[in-house]
């Protein structure tokens, strides 16, 4: 006989978005409704609720993350925002608009949203469930779809249940969502404005809120539904120092980047995870190649990370880290 699941889905009232409020500050996992799509949301100042997020969707890769926080003045706290980025804030948000903008030098997100970047993508979402949230948690959400990885978007805490059911602690029911496709996504990071996804707001319009030019960014789409290929439109954060992998010990002038509890010694280091745990690398994993790529060393050796879970996602960053430049 099939165990019967108790569902997760829930009311958006104020009790239960309060009893979500919780679970977020808690480091869980929740999903919410947006007016775009539902998101799978995570505590996006904590690298272990965010690496719970990759896993629980299940991707080969770490892809940076929509960050969702409640106001302009709360993504002021993050990013630095240009004129333009205030602007098109100001007109848009709250709303179905994603801005690419640099991190703050004192950025307090998880690097792992970013996925080891200088940037973030941020967004004010409109949905009233998702504000309350947001106001409630107290801190800015990591929100992808919530969606297993390629397959389509989840629009009502329904399909979230069929797809994420297991993974989260709550789906807070907002209903279907009223857009029904992804934000549009706009970098601002070099001087042309650059349309990454496109979305319900589009590229005309922002360039004539701008009095300038957009850029439309070749083969745009989303990269999570395979139209685009990563690394394609993002640059990847990778090490200034090379990277050599499967190292059994540090060389002389090596720094070591360990996993495990088996260690060789080395003057330099950083272990990962001690106890081995892949969701406690994935958390460490940008933090601590930045923190060994260092002018007083000759490179950087990684010892294996097992290709299990979300060492699948590790091993990708970790080769791309390792590809000549
Ligand atoms: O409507 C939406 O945007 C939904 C709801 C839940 O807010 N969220 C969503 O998030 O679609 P996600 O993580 O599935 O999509 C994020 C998109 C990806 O195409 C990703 O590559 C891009 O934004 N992105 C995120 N951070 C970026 C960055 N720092 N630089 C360039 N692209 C970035
Ligand atoms: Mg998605």
């Amino acid at each position: 006989m099939s165990k019967i699941v108790p569902s997760r889905i829930f009311p958006a009232d104020l009790q239960h978005i309060t009893a979500a409020a919780k679970a977020l500050q808690q480091g869980l996992l929740v999903s919410f409704p947006t007016e775009t799509v539902y998101g799978l949301g995570g505590d996006a100042t904590n690298d272990r609720a965010v690496a719970a997020i990759y896993e629980a969707k299940g991707r080969p890769s770490f892809n940076p993350l929509i960050v969702h926080v409640g106001s302009l003045s709360a993504a002021a706290a993050f990013a630095d925002l240009s004129p333009d980025a205030v602007t098109l804030a100001r007109k848009f948000w709250p709303g179905p608009l994603t801005l690419v903008v640099p991190r703050r030098r004192d950025c307090r997100l998880s690097l792992l949203v970013s996925a080891g970047m200088d940037s973030v993508a941020l967004r004010v979402p409109a949905h009233p469930t998702a504000q309350a949230l947001l106001m409630l948690a107290e801190r800015p959400l990591a929100g992808p779809s919530a969606n297993q990885s390629g397959r389509i978007s989840p629009t009502t805490a329904q399909h979230v249940e069929e797809g994420l059911g297991d993974k989260v602690a709550m789906i807070l029911d907002g209903g279907p969502c009223r857009i029904g496709v992804e934000s549009t996504v706009i970098s601002l990071l070099d001087a042309t404005p650059t349309l990454l996804r496109p979305g319900g707001i589009s590229a005309e319009e922002i360039a004539g809120l701008l009095g300038r030019r957009v850029e439309i960014a070749p083969a745009v789409g989303d990269i999570e539904a395979g139209l685009q290929g990563p690394g394609r439109l993002l640059s990847h954060y990778a090490p200034d120092r090379p990277v050599r992998l499967n190292a059994v010990s540090a060389a002389p002038g090596e720094a070591l980047l360990a996993f495990g509890p088996e260690v060789p010694p080395a003057k330099v280091m950083c272990n990962l995870s001690a106890t081995g745990d892949l969701n406690e690398a994935a958390a460490n994993l940008f933090a601590m190649l930045r923190e060994l790529d260092r002018p007083d060393i000759s490179g950087i050796a990684v010892m294996p990370v097992p290709m299990t879970g979300l060492g699948i996602a590790i091993n990708d960053r970790l080769n791309r880290a390792a590809a000549p430049g």
